[in-house]
């Protein structure tokens, strides 16, 4: 069959278990030293298949393992994960599979055994260039230990891409220029740069709500933002996302499927999915709870808590919500967006509007969320 024909699908499993649980994330993740790895591996198995069965797509084109910490669990199961999606679905021979990793000493020594189950990207959160900061997100690794594990990276996969979170209490912009500057000697064609933020129901939301620490106020926000995208720019690594960056071709094509609203499997505890079933667009979501997660997989071959049709108006909103995080910008010509709106958006300078395709500007970038609910409510 002619490979172009058949719809295009991306994977994403989530492995919800870290080492800590650092005060700034409000991922689902969980600690556990009791994890039945087999008993995983037949869950994911079953999810899977129930998945195989229901949704519209033929051609997997990516694969990713997010968490949580997927470098925490055992490569075996990897493997049989990998080997099961191979048995059910027709898999691209340059298909991307990333595995996020923690730089631990004790995960980097693994790289070798997930590259050998089929991982071909890594995406390594390093965070931070300093000892103090790193202490300060409560991360289990240090700076040196991040960069052994690049070193290590380097050696075992074709691709890699490590994740950092800039504007941290009292970061001025010569600090994040020196740590942007020396991180630019490691990244080799991708890397996540985010801003820090505080989310609701994180130690870091009540430490910070009592006074404990600041972190840069809205203008120094976005002279950091700036000048992350100047030294960016100048490396040959412009932001192809609000917050990636790469060079050409180095994009990572699993997240390009949710910006480019494309159709996506995700099983595994409190991953979400966008699938074809009947001819109709859906929005998956799986329990939470890694417990109740397993129970009802060996109930029911499947941790559904929410599987909805998508109305053509949804879709759209969606596909603008994602796609105008994009530099390539986002198609609006099945959109009823409302044309005055629109005029005053490429008048201050927030969007640009190219045929049907909408783009937001740097400037607009720096206020997504206003933006889209300013076109949103009309
Ligand atoms: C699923 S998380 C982490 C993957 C991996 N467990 C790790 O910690 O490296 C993916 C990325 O989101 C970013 N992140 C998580 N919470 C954040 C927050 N509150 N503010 C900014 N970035 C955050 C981090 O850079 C992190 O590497
Ligand atoms: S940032 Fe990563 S290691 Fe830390 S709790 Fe979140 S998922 Fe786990």
């Amino acid at each position: 069959m002619d490979k172009s024909s058949t719809k295009p699908l991306s994977i994403y499993v989530h492995w919800p278990f870290c080492l800590s649980k650092c005060p700034y994330c409000d991922f689902n993740s969980h600690v556990s030293d009791a994890i039945d790895h087999d008993r995983w591996l037949t869950s994911f198995k079953a999810e899977l298949s129930y998945f195989k069965c229901k949704v519209e797509g033929d051609r997997v084109v990516s694969i990713f393992f997010g968490g949580g910490t997927p470098s925490l669990m055992k490569p075996s199961v990897v493997e049989g994960i990998l080997n099961h999606i191979y048995d059910l679905w027709d898999v691209e021979a340059n298909c991307e599979i990333t595995f996020e990793a923690n730089p631990t000493s004790i995960e980097a020594h693994k790289f070798k055994a997930f590259r050998e189950a089929g991982i071909n990207r890594v995406s390594i959160g390093i965070q931070a260039l300093n000892d103090e900061d790193l202490k300060f997100l409560g991360r289990q690794h240090s700076a040196k230990e991040a960069l052994e594990a690049v070193d290590i990276a380097d050696k075992i996969f074709e691709r890699r891409s490590i994740d950092l979170i800039y504007a941290r209490p009292n970061q001025s912009l010569k600090a994040w220029e020196g740590e942007l500057t020396r991180a630019l000697s490691i990244i080799n064609g991708h890397a996540s740069l985010y801003q820090l933020t505080i989310e609701q129901g994180t130690p870091f939301y009540t430490s910070h709500k009592r006074g404990d620490f600041s972190i840069p106020s809205g203008d120094e926000g976005a002279d950091l933002y700036d000048l992350t995208q100047d030294m960016m720019e100048s490396a040959g690594m412009p932001a192809y996302e609000v917050s990636n960056h790469a060079i050409e071709g180095q994009e990572s094509a699993h997240n390009l499927t949710y910006w480019r609203y494309g159709d996506y499997v995700g099983v595994g505890p409190g991953a979400h999915g966008r699938v074809t079933i009947d001819g109709h667009k859906h929005a998956t979501r799986i329990h939470c709870a890694p417990d109740i997660w397993l129970e009802r997989v060996a109930k029911d071959h499947n941790g559904l808590q929410a599987c909805d049709v998508l109305s053509r108006e949804d879709q759209n909103i969606e596909a603008l919500m994602m796609g105008i995080r994009l530099s390539e910008g986002v198609s609006i010509a099945d959109m009823s967006l409302d044309q005055a709106r629109l005029n005053t958006l490429v008048q201050e300078g927030d969007i640009i509007l190219d045929g049907d395709m909408l783009k937001a500007t740097r400037k607009g970038r720096l206020r997504l969320n206003s933006l889209l609910s300013y076109l949103l409510s009309s």
